[in-house]
């Protein structure tokens, strides 16, 4: 069968309306702040990429070990369902969970979302090639986008997943409503799978996002080149130096760009321009830091009951599988 592998989401909807809205307000409060999916152009998703292979991120590695370990066990728990993925970028460790379930399902649908066309794509065409007797179909769009439209869209049995511990890139508000979102595009006896990275000490968190070869400070940096091209900016990229730290007391690493003397930037397609101060920092991410038990008791008040957790030997990162009731 040949189907198209990609499903664009009501994107002009937002591109005509609200792009660049919260830059604005982002960048006009004090202290300033930009919204982390800035970082995602296709040079973004590329650099994260590179940040997934470094010796100094241990997320990746060790949540597809969990993976490696586990996906057969999490494949005969949820049964056939349709597979919906939140933030896939290239699929990479989806793919344990593919081959394990491609094992128990026979007629199986996998479901990726992501706001980067490039990457998504080069993904979607890999999998429709490795699982050609599947329906694997790219839905590029918000993650807002992405689920209202599974809500509208019900019908098969399903199970939604987010890995990554992405969840840490929200507030504590953002991710309270994130997962009320999950919830409404789950039916009763849906499953939903989250993977997320748990406290631990400071000099390893603190290595993580400030790794030795660079791609971090890249990766921060690449979002001003991103608002540049994307918004005829003209930011000075030598003008900011990645920061990264972690906050103990809210259990967050934050990403800063750290302004080394006074200018103003301007963004013309937002008519906008902003004054830097020397010194002065734009938050550009948070990544929160959990506690599975109190993960799990969030998750109880969304609708979602834990059916099983798994974590490596350190325990350093959290898989959690629960079920909409
Ligand atoms: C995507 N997200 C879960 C990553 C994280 O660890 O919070 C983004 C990242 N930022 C810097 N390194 C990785």
């Amino acid at each position: 069968m040949v189907i198209d592998p990609l499903l664009i989401l009501d994107n002009h909807y937002q591109d005509l309306n609200n792009d660049g809205e919260d830059i604005i307000q982002g960048l006009s409060k004090t202290p300033k702040s930009l919204p982390p999916k800035y970082f995602y152009d296709d040079r973004g998703s590329q650099l994260f990429e590179q940040i997934c292979q470094l010796p100094e991120y241990y997320p990746t590695r060790t949540e597809a070990a969990i993976l490696s370990q586990y996906a057969g066990e999490i494949a005969q728990i949820i049964g056939n369902c349709e597979l919906v993925e939140l933030g896939s970028g290239s699929s990479t460790k989806t793919r344990l969970l593919l081959d394990a379930y491609q094992k128990i399902a026979d007629d199986w649908r996998y479901l990726p979302i992501d706001i980067s066309g490039g990457i998504l794509k080069t993904s979607v065409l890999e999998l429709q090639a490795k699982y050609p007797e599947f329906f694997i179909q790219g839905l590029l769009g918000t993650y807002e986008q992405a689920l209202a439209h599974l809500a509208a869209n019900s019908l098969r049995s399903r199970m939604i997943f987010f890995l990554g511990s992405s969840l840490g890139n929200f507030t504590p508000q953002e991710a309270e409503k994130f997962l009320s979102q999950i919830a409404l595009a789950l039916k009763p006896g849906d499953y939903f799978l989250l993977g997320i990275d748990l406290q631990k000490p400071k000099d390893i968190l603190e290595a993580a996002y400030n790794d030795s070869q660079g791609v971090t400070a890249a990766f921060n940096l690449n979002m001003l080149s991103h608002l540049n091209w994307r918004f005829q900016g003209n930011f000075d990229l030598n003008l900011f130096k990645h920061q990264a730290i972690y906050n103990v007391v809210d259990t967050q690493i934050e990403m800063y760009l750290h302004c080394q003397e006074s200018h103003s930037v301007t963004l013309d397609t937002l008519n906008l321009n902003v004054g830097f101060a020397a010194g002065e920092s734009i938050l550009t991410e948070i990544s929160r830091k959990f506690d599975l038990a109190n993960m799990q008791q969030q998750l109880k008040v969304q609708g979602m009951k834990t059916l099983k957790t798994w974590t490596d030997p350190q325990q350093w990162f959290g898989l959690i599988l629960c079920q909409r009731y």
